[in-house]
Parts: structure tokens; C-alpha cells; sequence
């Protein structure tokens, strides 16, 4: 079977059990705080399995695209050494919400992997939980008893927590699990050693295909468990590896997923994959690490100096540094397998070929800047390396944090030059860096103290800015060292960030009692709509009328719907390749982030301005649709973004059918025309191919204007009040102009004959030629006078001190002969001669200058100048 096959067939086969067939959801993580990428197919259906949302269907499955790289869950270190973990890979899954449990899990799993895998069941083991004293969980007989069906008991083995109690995270659902291993050795080894003792201990092949767990308690902040209000099952099975198998390869790498990429990477290497240990590895690297940066920056998060972004940034630095360093690939070369692998996953993940040539150029700029910063880097350390015997933790440390070099690339050009590193010193940096970073942005959360169950919570702010509700549950948080409170009501009218749209805020005003408290932002967690507050009201059960603030609200509309227009707009000028990347819409302004490849010209502002403009005074009225199915929108061309994970049923926002439709989920003006008037304020770029917008509406853009226009009042009062403004400011530069060449030649004329002056008054102390004088000149002839008679004059000492508009300066010339005979040095005698001037300086050995405050001290600094060559010639 290909790979293709092979995934259908499960897809095919969970279809056939009941199950939907789901999209796989974006692997970057927008509204989860626990979690930055997408680490398990299950992450989709967390607030399903939390009680905190409806699930559309009781059974799905689905091919989940994952991300291992940071976390509870992080295979990075282990990538490319060993053949079969990855930091991108595809989890193949079913569910059962409160639907099926274990019976019908381990039933078909079987079914599956025997009989339309055809695996050799001699081969398989599987694994149950053991039970767990210290969370007080018993053995899991039940599934033992369903295994017994299926499997020789000899073959079921028992596995303890770490192993077979599965855990999202340090908090959210978990429960016990029963794994599935596969034995792939040659027969020959397996009758030497028996497969059983191989499961679970690291061996390359007897390896953990399949997972399968019985979702039943959510892991609280304590460490407790609690029970879910539904059983649930959530399986994984990863898919390279299950191809692997299928396929009899020895390696994840040997397969048909890996291997077009691996020859594309041989060929252009000029290198055999098989060829050494280490050009394999840098291979498999290079392969693998390309999948992960691909659809990290497909699905919207591109790579940049923190969180997320960095993580994907020193992903992309690993695979260059070791195509870098192992395959000799000094040009760019990551970002040319795009293309391949964007093909590969046509009809699997198509958000790749959708945007291949914008992934492609991030990823290429990524490239050629790390290649600089490597060459740096490599420079610099050549050099410490010439002087060092040992590379100090802190040196390492600054390698990793301002070169990006990874500490096995440090370790590595160390052991070319036979030094060695101190690990000890760089893992204390490392873990200072990340105090520091943690203790920045840590948020410690409590429990929830759940008030009412209510299944799921209520928005109504599409419609109400106000309304009665209560408090659902609470929980204080910790954040920066200030606490605050997140609030979940029953109904609400506040809208929570998201789609760039910023959180509401107002008031929480208690029925009972009138006290009010101020609601200062809200959130989207999982499927919860989560309100901030500084307090908590000190009646928590009673009524309370949730009021949001009407004025920033319908700024906010302003500007939201602007940014529609706006994006519409774009794609009219530019054309159909502008997508969204980013977007910030607040009540003052508007950010839009897009993929375009040049900077837009002036004229293209202006008609984009234009467009908007016509489009606000046509005063076309929102038609706002709530539930229409996702595909049916799609298929009228509805624009959705990449990397958003949208549900079966979506909001349409259309202002006029023929320019602008969205798929959104934020707030809207009622009628275009209360937009007022749009204005761009800037335009430049953020990144690699993608340009940044920002822009005003309403009011601010009025002030804007006037502001704007009083200036250029003011202007033009300043020049009198001209016809021609711009005419007067021209002809105002132009003298300007003429003025300094006029100054600044009158200026060289004089150092002319001021070189002369001091020619003439020159001294000759034995054997050397001393000016020492006032001159009182802009430093820039001060110094070309300095260079004129340093051309001039052999064993000169000069020193001149220039006061211009009572600021005084300091110039001390020694000739290179007296600096390498007598030792002299033009910048500590500078140094000390500006003492006199309440001020400092320095240079070099044979030129130096000095500033200071106290210009009434220029001629004792020259006076001591003077002294100081009488001490050192009589000296001599
Ligand atoms: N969520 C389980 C895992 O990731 C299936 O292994």
C-alpha cells in the first residue's frame, strides 16, 4: 500500500463504523494559553471532552497534522538522530464522544490493523494500565477483558502511569490508555529475543503504533483528578510509522513519505542517502524539519524572536545548520522542497499549495539571514577559539542566544579544534534565560469554582449590549504578581478577542446590591468566553446586568468593518494572491497584515484609499448570515483565512455581494456609511512577503485631518503665508542648500590660512615640532586642519582647542614617529587635558579629540599642554 492508501483506508474504515470525517484543525494554537501547537488529534475536541462544548457528531475521525516541539510533549532533540520520531506528523484518530467506550475502541483497532493492514498479529502487543496508588486508580481489568477477546493473554502486558495513563497536558483531560507495539525485528532476533521484553524500552524496532484512550478525568491544577461528565475515547496512531511498517522499511525515512524529499535533498547534495551516519542524519533532518516550518507558516504563524515564532525560527535554523554543516549547502536551499511537498499533500492538507509561493519566500529569507548570522557566527567563534582553551558557558550561551546556533553545533566546531565546552555553564544560562522569560510571563492559574452547570455559554452580543445573566464559574489567576479574576456568565453580550477583533469591556453590575464591577477585557479559552476583572462582586450567586462599553464597541465596528472593506480593496488593486496574515482592530485604529511581495506604491495606496472611501458613502448595509454550512460558503467564494479553524456551520459577513464577504465571527457596523471616512496612515513591511497597513477610521481619522491641516497652517504662516507653498519651501531648501557650501568653503579657506598661521608659529623642542593654540572652528575643520598639517610636518605635537558656541573641544595630533619613539599617546593626553574642561574623550595613539562643559578651561587645558612638553623633552 502507498501512504495515500493507506491513510484513506483508515479514514475509509472509521466512515464505514459511524464516524465523520473532520478536517484536520490548523497546528498552530490561537486560543488555548496551555498549549502553542496542535500535539495530539484530540486537541480540537478539548472543550468537548470538558463538558464545555457540544459535540456536532458522537463519532469522528480524522488525520491530525501535529507539532512535538515544545511542552509536555517535545521529540525536537530526538529528530533525525533515530528514524522515527518527527516534529511534524500526522495522528491518525478516532472518537467517541459519551458514544462508544472501550469495547467497540479495541475491537476495531484490532479489526483494522489485521485485517485490512494485514499486519502479522504474531508481531503485535498491547498494553494496559496497571492502576496508580498515588491517584487511586485501579488496574484497567475492563480493558484487559476486551484485549483477552483478541489477543493470547501472554501478549497483553501491564504499564504503569508514564506509559499507559495518558495526559494532555499538566492540566485538562487524561485518563488510562492501552498502546499498541509493534515488533518488526528480523525473525532471527525475535527467537533470540523475545518481543515482550523489547515493549516499551526504547528499542528502534519494536515500536508504539497505536494509542488508545479512555478519556474519563480532567487533571486539576492540584494534581487531583476529576471525573468527567462523560466517558469519551480518543485514539492516535501515528501515521509514518504505521506506513513504515505497512510497508516493511526499517525507518520512517525509508518510506514513501520521506524518500522523494530525501532524493531531492541526495541529488542536489551530491551525496547517497545511506552514504554515512552523519550526512543520513542531516538528511532526515533537512526532510523532516521543512514539514514542520511548511505548515507552521501555512497555518499563520510565522517565525519571529518569541514564543511560537521561535520555535518555529529555530526549527528552520536546525535544518539549515545541519544542511549547513554536514551537506555543505552554503546557499539557501530548505525552501526549495516547498513546491515537492506541498504536492505531496494535495487533497490531505492543501493549505500548503494554496500558499506555496508565500511559504517558499518566507522561509527562503529565513534561510539566507541565518546563513549570515552562521557565517558571524562561525567568525566569531574562530576567534575565541584562537585565544580560549575551554568555551565558557557564558561564550556558548551568547552563541545560542545572538547567533541562534544550536549548543550540538557549538559542542561540534569545539571538538574540531579539540576544545571542550562548559555545559555546566551554558545549562545555568540557559535556565536563567528561562527563569527570567517564565517568571515574565507566567500565569498561574487556580481551579475553576464552578457555581451553576451550564453546558454551554451563551454569546448575545451580536445583537444586545446588555443583558441579565449570572456567574457560571470563576477562577482567580496570577499574572506579573497581580491577581486578577476570570468570570464565565451564563449569557453574554461581550464580545471576546478574537478574529483581531479586541476584547469588550464595561460592567458587571449586581441586581441585588448595584455594586459594579469594572469587566477590563475578555477572552476566548477553549469553547469559554472568559470576562477579566480586578475583584469579585461580593454577592456571587445573585443576578447581575453584564453592560458592555457602547461607545469603544462601536469604534471598534468602525474599524472592523473597515478592515473588511480594506482587505476587498487590496485584492481588487493587487490582486487575487493578498491574503490576510494578521489583523489588530481596535477602537483607535486598524492593523492589517498581508502577503504581497513589494512595497505598494503610492498610487496604490490612494486607490485602495479610494475604493474604501466609495464604498463607506455608498452606505451598503451589513447582511449578516449566522449559520450557514461551512462548504456551502466556501463554495460561493465566501473568503476564509488559512490556518482559522472554522466549525460545520459559519457567520457570512457581506457587505455587498459583488466586493466583500467573509467568513467572521466579529462585530460589524449596521450600514457602511458609520464608518465615516478611512484613512491609511502607514504602510511598510513585517516580515518576509507580507506588508502591514495600518489605518484610521470615524473620528479619528477626522482629527487626523485636522491635525494634519493645522500643520500646514502653520507652515505657511511661518514662510508668510506663500501662493505656492510648496514652490517657497523648495526655493527655502535650495538656499539653505547653497548657504552650508558657501559656509563650508569660507571654513576650508580659513583652516588654509590658519595652517599657515601656526606653520609659522611652531616651536622646535628638541627634535619636536609643537602647535599648540587656540583656533576656534567647527570640529569638522578642526579636524581637516589637524589632518593638513599632520601631513605636513614631521614629529609634529599638536594641540588645539576650538570653543564654537560655548561648547569647547579638544584635538591632540602626536606624529607616528614620537607615538612608537617616546611612547606618547594622542588619547590619554587628550584625556588628561580635558580635565580642564569638565569633559572627556579618546582615539587613537596618534589622533584624539575631547568635549566638555567648561570652556573657560581651554587655556589651562592648553597651558597644560604646554608643561606636559616641556616635562617630557627635558625628560629625554
Ligand atoms: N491523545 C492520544 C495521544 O496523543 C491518543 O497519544
Amino acid at each position: 500500500m502507498t501512504s495515500r492508501e493507506i491513510r484513506d483506508a483508515f479514514l475509509a474504515f472509521f466512515k464505514d463504523k459511524g464516524h465523520q470525517i473532520v478536517p484536520s484543525a490548523p497546528v498552530v494554537i490561537k486560543n488555548d494559553p496551555t498549549l502553542m501547537f496542535t500535539n495530539a488529534g484530540m486537541n480540537q475536541f478539548k472543550d468537548i471532552f470538558l463538558g464545555d462544548a457540544h459535540a456536532s457528531y458522537p463519532r469522528v475521525a480524522d488525520t491530525q497534522r501535529c507539532l512535538r516541539v515544545s511542552g509536555k510533549h517535545n521529540d525536537l532533540e530526538e529528530v533525525g538522530i533515530d528514524t522515527y520520531h518527527h516534529t511534524l506528523f500526522e495522528m491518525l484518530g478516532n472518537w467517541s464522544f459519551g458514544d462508544y467506550f472501550k469495547k467497540e475502541a479495541i475491537a476495531w483497532s484490532w479489526e483494522l490493523l489485521t485485517g485490512v493492514y494485514n499486519l502479522d498479529s504474531d508481531r503485535l502487543y498491547v498494553t494496559v494500565f496497571e492502576g496508580d496508588k498515588g491517584d487511586g486508580l485501579p488496574k484497567d481489568e475492563e480493558a484487559y477483558d476486551f484485549w483477552k477477546q483478541v489477543v493470547p493473554e501472554d501478549r497483553i502486558l501491564f504499564g504503569n502511569k508514564k506509559d499507559n495513563f495518558w495526559e494532555m497536558g499538566d492540566t485538562g483531560p487524561c485518563g488510562p490508555s492501552s498502546e499498541i507495539h509493534v515488533d518488526c525485528r528480523p525473525d532471527s532476533e525475535r527467537r533470540k529475543v523475545d518481543g515482550k521484553a523489547l515493549v516499551n524500552a526504547d528499542h528502534p524496532q519494536v515500536i508504539e503504533i497505536w494509542n488508545l484512550v479512555f478519556m474519563q478525568f480532567n487533571r486539576q491544577k492540584d494534581g487531583s483528578l476529576k471525573p468527567l461528565p462523560a466517558k469519551h475515547v480518543d485514539t492516535g496512531m501515528g501515521f509514518e510509522r504505521l506506513v513504515r511498517v505497512i510497508q516493511g522499511k526499517v525507518s520512517n525515512y525509508d518510506t514513501d513519505v520521506f524518500q522523494p524529499i530525501i532524493g531531492c535533498i541526495a541529488d542536489r547534495a551530491g551525496i547517497r542517502y545511506g552514504s554515512s551516519e552523519k550526512t543520513d542524519i542531516a538528511m532526515r533532518v533537512m526532510a523532516d524539519h521543512i514539514r514542520a516550518v511548511s505548515f507552521a507558516i501555512a497555518d499563520g504563524q510565522l517565525p519571529s524572536n518569541n514564543k511560537a515564532g521561535y520555535v518555529i525560527r529555530r526549527i528552520l535554523r536546525r535544518g539549515v545548520r545541519y544542511a549547513y554543516t554536514f551537506l555543505h549547502f552554503k546557499e539557501p536551499f530548505l525552501h526549495e522542497l516547498i513546491p515537492l511537498l506541498a504536492k505531496q499533500f494535495e487533497g490531505v492538507f492543501d493549505e500548503l499549495i494554496a500558499q506555496q509561493d508565500f511559504v517558499q519566500k518566507v522561509v527562503l529569507e529565513e534561510e539566507q539571514s541565518f546563513l549570515r548570522t552562521l557565517v558571524a557566527g562561525v567568525h566569531r567563534f574562530e576567534s575565541y577559539a584562537a585565544e580560549y582553551q575551554t568555551i565558557s558557558g557564558d561564550f556558548a550561551f551568547e552563541l545560542y542566544d545572538t547567533f541562534g546556533f544550536p549548543i550540538d553545533l557549538t559542542e561540534l566546531l569545539a571538538r574540531e579544534k579539540g576544545l571542550s565546552v562548559d555545559m555546566f555553564g551554558f545549562n545555568r544560562a540557559l535556565d536563567e534565560q528561562k527563569n527570567r522569560s517564565r517568571a515574565a510571563t507566567a500565569i498561574d492559574a487556580d481551579d475553576w469554582v464552578v457555581l451553576r452547570s451550564e453546558e454551554a455559554i451563551d454569546f448575545v452580543g451580536y445583537d444586545r449590549l446588555y443583558c441579565e445573566t449570572e456567574i457560571v464559574k470563576y477562577r482567580k489567576i496570577t499574572a506579573k504578581g497581580k491577581d486578577r479574576y476570570q468570570l464565565v456568565l451564563g449569557i453574554t453580550p461581550f464580545y471576546a478577542e478574537g478574529g483581531g477583533q479586541v476584547g469588550d469591556t464595561g460592567f458587571l453590575i449586581a441586581a441585588g446590591n448595584h455594586q459594579t464591577i469594572a469587566v477590563v477585557d475578555t477572552k476566548r479559552e477553549n469553547g469559554l468566553i472568559v470576562h477579566y476583572t480586578e475583584e469579585l462582586p461580593s454577592d456571587l450567586q445573585g443576578l447581575f446586568i453584564a453592560k458592555v462599553d457602547v461607545e469603544k464597541r462601536r469604534d471598534t465596528e468602525a474599524n472592523h468593518s473597515a478592515t473588511h472593506l480594506l482587505h476587498a480593496a487590496l485584492k481588487q488593486v493587487l490582486g487575487n494572491h493578498v491574503n490576510q496574515k494578521g489583523s489588530l482592530v481596535n477602537a483607535d485604529y486598524l492593523r492589517f497584515d498581508f502577503s504581497h511581495f513589494a512595497k505598494m506604491s503610492e498610487e496604490e495606496l490612494v486607490q485602495v484609499e479610494r475604493i474604501v472611501n466609495t464604498k463607506i458613502r455608498e452606505n451598503i448595509s451589513l447582511k449578516e448570515e449566522r449559520d450557514v454550512p461551512f462548504q456551502q460558503a466556501i463554495d460561493a467564494g465566501v473568503t476564509a483565512l488559512f490556518g482559522e479553524k472554522y466549525g460545520d456551520n459559519v457567520r457570512v459577513i457581506t457587505f455587498d455581494r459583488e466586493f466583500s464577504r467573509e467568513l467572521c465571527g466579529g462585530t460589524h457596523v449596521r450600514a457602511t456609511g458609520q464608518i465615516g471616512f478611512f484613512k491609511i496612515t502607514s504602510e511598510g513591511a513585517v516580515a518576509a512577503g507580507v506588508r502591514r497597513i495600518e489605518a484610521i477610521t470615524g473620528s479619528e481619522a477626522e482629527r487626523f485631518v485636522y491635525e494634519q491641516s493645522n500643520t500646514l497652517n502653520k507652515l505657511r504662516g511661518i514662510l508668510n503665508n506663500p501662493k505656492d507653498f510648496v514652490v517657497a519651501l523648495d526655493r527655502l531648501l535650495e538656499e539653505n542648500n547653497s548657504l552650508k557650501k558657501e559656509v563650508e568653503q569660507a571654513l576650508v579657506e580659513k583652516a588654509h590660512q590658519l595652517k599657515g598661521e601656526l606653520l609659522a608659529k611652531s616651536e622646535d623642542i628638541n627634535g619636536v615640532k609643537a602647535i599648540i593654540a587656540r583656533v576656534d572652528l567647527p570640529s569638522e575643520a578642526v579636524k581637516t586642519l589637524s589632518y593638513a598639517l599632520k601631513g605636513s610636518v614631521d614629529n609634529l605635537f599638536l594641540v588645539l582647542g576650538a570653543e564654537v558656541g560655548g561648547k569647547p573641544g579638544l584635538t591632540v595630533v602626536v606624529s607616528e614617529k614620537l607615538v612608537k619613539e617616546r611612547g606618547w599617546n594622542a588619547a590619554t593626553i587628550v584625556q588628561e587635558l580635558a580635565k580642564e574642561i569638565s569633559g572627556g574623550g579618546g582615539g587613537q595613539p596618534f589622533y584624539a579629540t575631547a568635549g566638555g562643559k567648561d570652556a573657560s578651561g581651554l587655556d589651562r587645558a592648553l597651558a597644560k599642554a604646554k608643561a606636559f612638553l616641556q616635562t617630557e623633552t627635558t625628560a629625554s
